[in-house]
């Protein structure tokens, strides 16, 4: 691997912990102004200085971050189709690497939909922006399973969709955590970082996932709706850092979690 590549994926990992707190804003891309992220520059402020590298999409990269953030940009390159669409996996690379490397990215991203009607298109895309990436020294993280397929949060579909995305050359890979989640780190031969999906019910139930996925080998998060959706985002990214950077319990992390910030303003605001 040369130099730029490996520096480029060392930006991205804390050296001490070898992990990585990737916060992730590029839900807009299919989604749309969810909600806690309709203003994205405003939610990212304050966890930018708790986030290892963030992820997002190049129209949210020029209009919402200021170009004097040293934070690693990990920027989605894939998309094409929104919720309305009755086929999610109907994605292809719409931003060029070259604009990646313009953009001074220290990774690309793009989801690989395995099992779903555009599979061979996504795989051989992968295939492509990799060997573009090794031409280039930029690293590709493959994104296994976004929305529909969260339903498939089976070890065994999640082991296959990871080591497959692995086998075509992807540097990283993002995947959701599952019972059994050791099976999927046990067959991927490059780092994996965990998702969070929707927000979930309690801060213990995230505090758990990141704990549980850390603990069976997952090099770090990606996550986002459940730090920005939470009435406390600060703390719980703060939360989330103590146990993949520190080895914090769930039970110490609750204990930061509860001391460092007053729920936000707009704690109120119905959910969606
Ligand atoms: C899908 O929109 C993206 O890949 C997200 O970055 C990914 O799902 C992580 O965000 P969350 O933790 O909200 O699922």
């Amino acid at each position: 691997m040369d130099w730029g590549m490996r520096n480029r994926i060392a930006r991205m990992f804390r050296p001490d912990s070898g992990r990585t707190v990737m916060l992730a804003v590029d839900h807009g891309y299919f989604m749309g102004p969810t909600r806690r992220l309709e203003h994205v520059g405003a939610t990212l402020a304050p966890l930018l200085p708790y986030a290892d590298a963030v992820a997002l999409t190049r129209g949210i990269l020029r209009t919402s971050l200021p170009p004097t953030v040293p934070t690693p940009i990990v920027l989605r390159v894939s998309g094409g189709v929104t919720v309305l669409h009755e086929d999610l996996s109907d994605e292809a690379i719409t931003t060029p690497l070259e604009e990646a490397l313009r953009l001074n990215a220290s990774c690309v991203a793009m989801s690989l939909f395995v099992g779903s009607p555009h599979e061979h298109e996504t795989m051989t895309a992968l295939g492509q922006l990799v060997t573009d990436g090794e031409a280039a020294g930029m690293p590709v993280m493959a994104i296994t399973a976004v929305g529909k397929e969260l339903e498939k949060r089976d070890p065994r579909y999640l082991a296959l969709a990871c080591r497959v995305a692995a086998e075509l050359g992807a540097h990283l890979v993002k995947t959701y955590y599952c019972d059994g989640f050791s099976k999927v780190v046990d067959g991927c031969p490059v780092p994996l970082v965990v998702a969070g999906g929707p927000k979930l019910d309690s801060d213990r139930a995230v505090l758990e996932l990141a704990h549980a996925a850390i603990a069976q080998g997952a090099s770090g998060l990606d996550m986002g709706r459940n730090i920005w959706q939470s009435d406390h985002p600060v703390a719980m990214i703060r939360a989330l850092r103590a146990i993949v950077h520190e080895k914090a319990t769930v039970k110490e992390a609750m204990e930061l979690l509860g001391s460092s910030e007053p729920p936000r303003a707009d704690r109120a605001a119905a959910s969606t």
